[in-house]
């Protein structure tokens, strides 16, 4: 416990696990991210996912999985979070402001890891939604540019909007004065929207299927020689990615295994 210092008012945590919230951004009415201190001892792999949230009404911790978005040398931890109306969680989360504390339970697990791919020559990083956070990690972390000579970023959404988080995060890395030269010529970044016009549009499922995403970017099909993936969203969109990456010739690898791709759910529940 903090010893309170005559004529200050004691630094008390009131949570387990608390951690304080240091910036909050609003992206959309939907989509929000925030950072927080990072407890001294928690080590994790870019790529992995925690457990965190809030003190329930009932007195016991609402907790919800989450994708650390920043890599693991950051001093902070950041999280990119959907706001779900009627949401146990988020429908509270959303409101945290600077200063208030949340719950991390300090235990990251995951299989959107490197040591769950096999060396190759490019990675593939397919997300929908919220389902970028693990690759805000990823493609920050120094070791990504190190195993691969080239980094393809697939992000789709609805609309334009919904990409602005992931946007400008691989603008910033550009500039970064950390990762910043290891990032340029190595980083290709290709947003997509479904509903919404854009210079880019459709599925991450179709883009490959078709081949369209190779002539655009001037790469060769995807093949497991060469191309190893990561994969983030919805149920749905997992599975179907899963059988265009299989058609291609990878196969599913694990952190006890490595191989050619890995993947792991965004969220539960979509009424697949
Ligand atoms: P819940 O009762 O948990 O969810 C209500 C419904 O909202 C779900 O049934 C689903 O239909 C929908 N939903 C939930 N999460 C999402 C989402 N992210 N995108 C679209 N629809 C959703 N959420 C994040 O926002 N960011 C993350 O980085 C993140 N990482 C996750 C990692 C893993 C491994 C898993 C399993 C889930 C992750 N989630 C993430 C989802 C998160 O755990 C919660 O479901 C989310 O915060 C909503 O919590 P809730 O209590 O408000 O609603
Ligand atoms: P679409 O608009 O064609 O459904 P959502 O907001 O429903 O979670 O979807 C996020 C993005 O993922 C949308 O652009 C959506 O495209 C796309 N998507 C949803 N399901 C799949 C799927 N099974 N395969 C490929 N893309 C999908």
């Amino acid at each position: 416990t903090d010893a309170a210092t005559p004529g200050s008012a004691p630094k008390v945590k009131t949570l387990p696990d608390a951690q304080t919230v240091t910036q909050v951004t609003h992206w959309t009415d939907t989509l929000f991210s925030f950072r927080c201190t990072r407890p001294q001892s928690l080590r994790f792999r870019s790529g992995e996912f925690v457990m965190i949230g809030l003190m329930g009404d009932n007195g016991k911790p609402l907790l919800r999985a989450y994708s650390i978005a920043s890599p693991s040398w950051d001093d902070e931890l950041e999280f990119y979070s959907i706001k779900v109306p009627d949401g146990p969680l988020t429908s509270k989360l959303q409101h945290i402001e600077v200063g208030q504390e949340i719950i991390l339970r300090p235990k990251p697990v995951g299989t959107l890891v490197h040591d769950a791919l096999l060396p190759g020559k490019r990675v593939w990083f397919l997300a929908t939604g919220t389902g970028i956070a693990p690759f805000a990690s990823l493609m920050r972390d120094p070791e990504t540019y190190e195993k691969f000579e080239q980094v393809i970023m697939m992000h789709t959404c609805r609309t334009v909007a919904e990409l602005e988080y992931g946007r400008k995060l691989v603008e910033d890395l550009r500039d970064d004065p950390l990762i910043g030269e290891m990032v340029e010529g190595k980083l290709r970044y290709y947003p997509t929207t479904t509903r919404e016009d854009f210079h880019h549009t459709g599925r991450i499922t179709d883009n490959l299927s078709s081949g369209k995403v190779f002539a655009d970017l001037d790469l060769p099909r995807m093949n497991a020689d060469e191309d190893r993936a990561m994969v983030c969203g919805s149920l749905a969109f997992n599975l179907d990615v899963k059988e265009v990456l299989e058609g291609f010739g990878l196969r599913e690898g694990a952190n006890s295994e490595p191989r050619e791709y890995v993947v792991e759910k965004a969220f539960v529940g979509d009424g697949v």
